[in-house]
């Protein structure tokens, strides 16, 4: 039987990821949104598009939890982004109000679904709708760390001269201005970064990795980056629903992994069929421990801010 992905947001995000998912024929989609009209007619125009590429899938449109049901994934990308010169902090309160929604129809609806979130302020976010559904921890995970890794690679090829496939890289911790990208889990061709630029680029290219999202709002105007964000969320839909077991870099909830206890943040996980199935433990630098930290500080710190918002939290 066919699996079912249902996309909680038919917004830039929802309708890309719609789209990318009908082309790969990697399930059957439901287009979620409180907006019908949007839901219902990309879904439309999307299912048109099958006829052009023969994807053998059925998509819908609908404002209906109902029709979401026993998904066997979930992407939420439900709630607002982020205008020019906001911070994804910003969104926070608007943002959990509706995740809260989202999170308890989820519950109701699909309880084992695997579910990725891209709504932000990220992993604040991923943390509050892992507890507002009540699903495992190891079925709740944020989107950010694909996206950030691949700004980071997408920079360095246009640097270097060299195509993005050949190159490997990391970003850990938060989805925000602390992110950490990993230079020395960073290779060309199997070499090392560090050997192949120069200091001063390599800081000028993390800084644009780490404001990647707002360079793209501030061109953009009126919403920020679409495709790239759905690219990586369907990375992950597919390494859970093919069983892959590959290693991304993901918002999961840590444990005493990283000596982080209690809270989501960027590391490299293994999905497979049982959701995250491993935190990868790489050995960190005193450095880049550091920098984790102060990530990891930047989301405590917003998490205690949602818990003034609800105090459910
Ligand atoms: N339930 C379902 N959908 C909702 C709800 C809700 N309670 N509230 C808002 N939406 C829908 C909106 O109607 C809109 O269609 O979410 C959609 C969001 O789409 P866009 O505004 O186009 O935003 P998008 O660019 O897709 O980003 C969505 O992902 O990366 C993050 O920062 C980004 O938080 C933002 C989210």
């Amino acid at each position: 039987m066919r699996k079912k992905i249902s996309l909680i947001g038919a917004g830039q995000i929802g309708g890309t990821l719609a789209y990318i998912i009908a082309n790969k024929e990697l399930a059957d989609v439901v287009l979620f949104d409180i907006d019908a009209g949007i839901a219902k007619g990309k879904a439309l125009d999307i299912a048109q598009s099958t006829s052009v590429s023969g994807s053998d899938i059925n998509l819908i449109g609908t404002d209906n939890y109902e029709d979401t049901k026993n998904s066997d994934v979930i992407i939420i990308t439900a709630g607002i982004p982020r205008k020019p010169g906001m911070s994804r902090d910003d969104l926070l309160g608007t943002n959990l109000k509706i995740i809260k929604q989202v999170g308890e129809n989820i519950q109701k609806t699909s309880p084992n679904a695997f579910v990725i979130c891209i709504t932000n302020p990220l992993d604040v976010i991923v943390m509050a709708l892992q507890k507002y559904s009540g699903l495992t921890t190891n079925k709740v995970v944020g989107m950010a760390g694909i996206l950030d890794s691949s700004r980071f690679k997408y920079f360095l090829s246009q640097e270097l001269k060299v195509p993005v496939k050949n190159i490997e890289s990391l970003v850990l911790g938060g989805h925000g201005d602390t992110m950490v990208p990993m230079p020395n889990y960073t290779k060309i061709n199997g070499k090392p970064i560090e050997k192949l630029i120069s200091k001063e680029k390599l800081d000028l290219i993390i800084e644009r990795t780490r404001k990647g999202g707002g360079e793209i709002s501030k061109l953009l105007k009126t919403g920020t980056a679409f495709y790239a964000p759905a690219a990586a969320g369907v990375e992950m839909a597919e390494s859970y629903l093919k069983d892959l077991k590959k290693t991304l870099p993901c918002a999961a909830f840590l444990n005493g992994e990283f000596g982080v206890k209690n809270l989501y943040a960027g590391v490299p996980v293994i999905i497979g069929k049982n959701g995250v199935e491993k935190i990868v433990e790489i050995k960190l630098s005193i450095q880049e421990k550091n920098q984790l930290n102060l990530s990891v500080k930047a989301v405590q710190d917003l998490y205690q801010i949602a818990k003034k918002i609800d105090k459910n939290l």
